[in-house]
């Protein structure tokens, strides 16, 4: 079961070219146990860092993160995090891959590879347990790295855009398929893109942040029936007005200018 994160006035600051430069500020946000949250906002907005901080990579220049009560001094097992590019071990077989965090953890052969089996027939990969990496799909190594995570049992799984490289019909089946293992194992996640409609599709609630530094300029409730897919009407709709929300935040100067390749929200 999933377990409540509480971001309490943080703030975190970067050297800059003229002194400290202010990343994120007076971010508070909660999830609860089980929660699935999506932050969206603008390239450079902070939202990688916001992911750091509650993995314990970095620690904040103000503020708290706590995991299930307990502040959060450093990387622990019961956080996990999932990337854009899938991380695995080239050198590995997709079963040795997903069964990697388990043998550090220390858990017995004969457990691991029953674990390792669950969790590869759970994303469809069963019969692409001996190949490597490099033989797989982007989908399909995407579907390796998020067997590789919950089979870890994370009480909170962080996650940076996991699907931001993947063809359009690989990354929808991807969304309904983690919407499943996520209603399936009550695991918190606080999931990471630029794609509104992403987080629409996929967030309980959607958290909008501004850019330069990143903070909460909103906190959307999204209650429509899952799974759902980013093509739904009504989904389309409830981004359009996440997108309204950012391009307000445009005008009135909070967020940094888009318009730049890689300054992209996209809806
Ligand atoms: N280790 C670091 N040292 C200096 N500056 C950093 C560091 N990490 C992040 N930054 C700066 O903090 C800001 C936020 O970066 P971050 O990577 O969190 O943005 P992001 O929202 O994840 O962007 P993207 O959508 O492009 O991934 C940026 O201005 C970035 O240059
Ligand atoms: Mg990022």
């Amino acid at each position: 079961m999933g377990a409540p994160v509480a971001i309490a006035d943080v703030a975190q600051a970067f050297p800059g070219r003229s002194g400290e430069r202010l990343a994120l500020d007076g971010i508070d946000l909660s999830l609860a146990p089980g929660e699935l949250v999506c932050v969206v906002g603008p390239s450079g907005c902070g939202k990688s860092t916001l992911l750091d901080l509650v993995a314990g990579h970095t620690r904040p220049a103000r503020g708290s993160v706590a995991v299930d009560g307990s502040p959060v001094t450093g990387p622990g097992p019961d956080r996990v995090m999932v990337f854009q590019e899938h991380a695995l071990f080239p050198w590995l077989s997709v079963a040795d891959n997903v069964g990697f965090g388990l043998k550090q953890a220390g858990v017995p052969a004969a457990e691991r590879e029953s674990t390792v089996a669950r969790w590869l027939a759970k994303v469809g990969l069963t019969d692409a347990a001996s190949l490597h990496p490099h033989q797989l799909s982007g989908g399909m190594r995407q579907r390796a790295a998020l067997a590789r995570a919950f089979a870890m049992r994370p009480a909170v799984l962080l996650m940076d855009e996991p699907f931001s490289a993947l063809d359009a019909p690989s990354r929808d089946r991807l969304h309904v398929e983690l919407q499943e293992l996520w209603r399936e194992t009550g695991t918190t996640i606080l999931f990471v893109t630029h794609n509104v409609r992403e987080a629409v599709a996929l967030g309980d609630r959607v958290i909008v942040l501004s850019s330069g530094p990143g903070r909460i300029i909103g906190d959307v409730r999204v209650s429509l029936a899952r799974p759902r897919v980013v093509e739904s009407e009504r989904v389309v709709a409830l981004a359009q007005d996440v997108r309204r929300l950012l391009d307000a935040a445009d005008q009135l100067g909070i967020a940094a200018p888009r318009g730049g390749e890689d300054d992209h929200v996209v809806i």
